[in-house]
């Protein structure tokens, strides 16, 4: 017989590098101004982690040890990390395993996961099946990304989109199975791979003079269509979870979309019936910082949620990856 055990949220964490990059900012770096960004994408400034010593290992380091502030345990107590990322220190050892050593969690295993915007889902699904079957009480699962790293700075159509940052959270049995991830529907089509890539440095394109030339360490992306199968594919996906669960949209308290742009946002809560003071958006602090976006908004939101609220988060990334996961929170705000 199935364990009814769930995979619950019991600490969330995020963390942002102090530098801002505003649309201000960008007007003198490339062709572009504050108002065509803001009203195409909603994001209004950007965090950049300046510091070259630093990468996507460091920031998942401080979100574990947030974690562990917050859940009051101790780095040794983590069984497994799993970072979602596109942007790895390096290719390996992977991040989780620098993260890990930083951070002191020495009792754990872990790996890397790739799924570009779509990876926190990805990695949450993945770390809430090691709780509910029962192999592992506490689970890290952290969304990361350094994108200043590969985004090209003299191209307006990318430059201005995306951000660095991290969140991350912890997640340990629900034995009654009342909170908790409750369902999760993920999807992914390779045919979309060639709107949304970053080609070098792998095995295809190995780094050479060459493929610097050609600029093929950067993220390139084709807008449009990206744009048009990310509002079909989140707004539907959200809906079919809600459906295939006899949700509507009054039973939803919350919808923590993917913060990539404003108007893909609102595409998805109208699908589902879900009004804007519903839905968490903080895109224009902190732009797209693909595997952070969701849980950051968690993190930032969390003093708003109260045990048993119905969640949805909801993803659309290169690869072509999407999906949506339901749950139920489990914390009290803080006092
Ligand atoms: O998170 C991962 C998944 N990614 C996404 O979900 C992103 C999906 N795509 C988008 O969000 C939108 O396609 C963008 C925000 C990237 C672009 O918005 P758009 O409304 O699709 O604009 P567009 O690419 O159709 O470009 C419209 C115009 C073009 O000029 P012309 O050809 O009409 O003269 C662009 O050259 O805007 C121009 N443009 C800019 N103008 C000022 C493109 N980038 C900029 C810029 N500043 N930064």
């Amino acid at each position: 017989m199935s364990s009814p055990q769930t995979a619950a949220i019991t600490a969330v964490h995020g963390w942002l590098p102090p530098d801002i990059l505003s649309n201000a900012d960008l007007e003198k770096m490339v062709d572009t101004n504050d108002e065509w960004i803001r009203t195409r994408t909603g994001i209004s400034e950007r965090r950049i982690l300046k510091d070259p010593e630093k990468a996507t290992s460091d920031m998942v380091a401080k979100v574990i040890e947030g974690l562990c502030e917050q859940r009051g345990m101790k780095a040794t107590d983590i069984d497994l990390v799993i970072v979602a990322t596109v942007t790895p220190d390096m290719f390996f050892p992977s991040t989780a395993q620098l993260a890990c050593h930083k951070a002191g969690a020495s009792n754990a295993w872990g790996f890397d996961l790739s799924a570009a915007c779509s990876g926190f889902l990805y990695a949450l699904r993945t770390g809430g099946q090691f709780i509910s079957n029962g192999t592992h009480k506490k689970v890290v699962v952290v969304g990361s990304d350094k994108m200043s790293s590969i985004v090209d700075y003299t191209d307006r159509t990318t430059c201005v989109l995306f951000g660095d940052g991290a969140a991350g959270v912890l997640l340990e049995a629900d034995p009654t199975g009342e909170t908790g991830i409750q369902d999760a529907i993920l999807r992914s089509d390779g045919a979309g791979g060639e709107y949304l890539r970053m080609q070098g440095g792998g095995s295809l394109n190995p780094a050479s003079a060459a493929s610097i030339e050609a600029k093929m360490h950067y993220i390139e992306q084709d807008g449009r269509p990206v744009f048009k199968a990310a509002v079909t594919s989140m707004a539907d996906v959200s809906y079919e979870i809600m459906e295939r669960n006899g949700l509507t949209g009054d039973d939803i308290s919350w919808l923590v979309p993917h913060q990539a742009n404003l108007r893909i946002i609102d595409a998805t809560a109208n699908r589902m019936g879900v009004t804007r003071d519903k839905v968490m958006i903080n895109i224009e602090k902190y732009g797209n910082t693909t595997a952070a976006t969701i849980p950051l908004c968690l993190w930032e939101w969390q003093n708003r949620l109260t045990p048993g609220e119905n969640l949805i988060l909801s993803a659309f990334g290169g690869g072509f990856t999407w999906g949506s996961i339901w749950l139920k929170w489990a914390m009290s705000p803080k006092a």
